[in-house]
């Protein structure tokens, strides 16, 4: 099947489905994005319009929903991913959280795992087998399955340093050969969970660094600040909230001061 159009209207039902489940919101532009991404979706339910599929959306919500959102989250993402963040959570547990019984990361929109596989090896380096955790979570089920199994295309290592390449990834031989592994030691220090940031989150305890990267760019301003709403209680005092270098919280919270050196980098006062 060819590609199909879309009409205003489909366009802006799919949309607002999308908005109220999750907060993504998508302009006009994303359009042809929109198309692109369903087409595979469509192509399975052996539809040839999107007048169908929203049709067919519109009476099964509850169970299309799922699919809807993995088809349209961007779930871009790759290891050490924007590499300044590392060295600060390296400085910074030596400095500050060496001391703690316990040393707690949230990676709150964590896609297919290698933002929280990034932060697990710099805090196994720092902290070696003592009370640490990462936790990941994201809206997902598809990028979540991929992060729990912790097996990537061997082209996805070029970004981790050599010597926690050697150290915490296993290269896939025979029919593995072109993948590797999260060893087990790192595995068993990670937890993946799904949740919506858009909703109440669930009881997953408190956090020392809680990193929420390259997702508030597909939020509009009252999601923004809803999802801020949400996670900031989890977030200890003196802990760090860390966004990606191309977003900014100005004008979003009140609780979170941006830190000297680092634009991208708050703590909670
Ligand atoms: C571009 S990825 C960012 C991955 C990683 N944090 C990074 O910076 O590389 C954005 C992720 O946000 C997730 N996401 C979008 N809306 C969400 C929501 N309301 N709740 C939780 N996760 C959401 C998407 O599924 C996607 O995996």
């Amino acid at each position: 099947m060819n590609s199909v159009s879309i009409s205003q209207k489909e366009f802006n039902t799919i949309s607002a489905l999308l908005y109220k489940k999750t907060g993504i919101f998508l302009p006009n532009a994303k359009k042809y994005l929109v198309v692109h991404r369903l087409m595979k979706r469509l192509r399975a339910l052996k539809m040839d319009s999107f007048r169908q599929y929203v049709e067919y959306i519109e009476g099964n919500t509850a169970s299309e929903m799922q699919s809807l959102i993995d088809n349209l989250t961007t779930n871009e993402t790759f290891f050490f991913r924007e590499e300044k963040h590392f060295e600060f959570l390296g400085k910074t547990i030596k400095k500050d959280f060496m001391s703690n019984s316990t040393v707690r990361i949230w990676s709150a929109a964590c896609s297919s795992g290698e933002e929280v596989y990034s932060i697990a090896m710099v805090l196994s380096e720092c902290l070696d087998h003592g009370n640490w955790e990462v936790f990941g979570s994201d809206i997902s089920d598809i990028v979540l399955d991929k992060a729990r199994k912790g097996i990537y295309p061997i082209e996805r290592s070029s970004n981790i340093p050599r010597q926690y390449l050697k150290k915490y990834c296993l290269k896939g031989v025979r029919s593995k050969s072109g993948e590797f592994t999260i060893n087990n030691n790192l595995r068993k220090k990670v937890r993946f969970l799904k949740i919506n940031l858009y909703n109440e989150i669930p009881n997953i305890g408190m956090f020392d660094v809680i990193f929420l990267r390259n997702t508030l760019i597909y939020f509009d301003m009252e999601t923004k600040k809803t999802a801020l709403y949400n996670v900031l209680p989890l977030l200890k005092r003196n802990g760090y909230f860390i966004v990606s270098h191309t977003e900014s919280l100005v004008g979003i919270t009140n609780d979170l001061e941006m830190q000297k050196k680092y634009s991208s980098i708050y703590c909670k006062t």
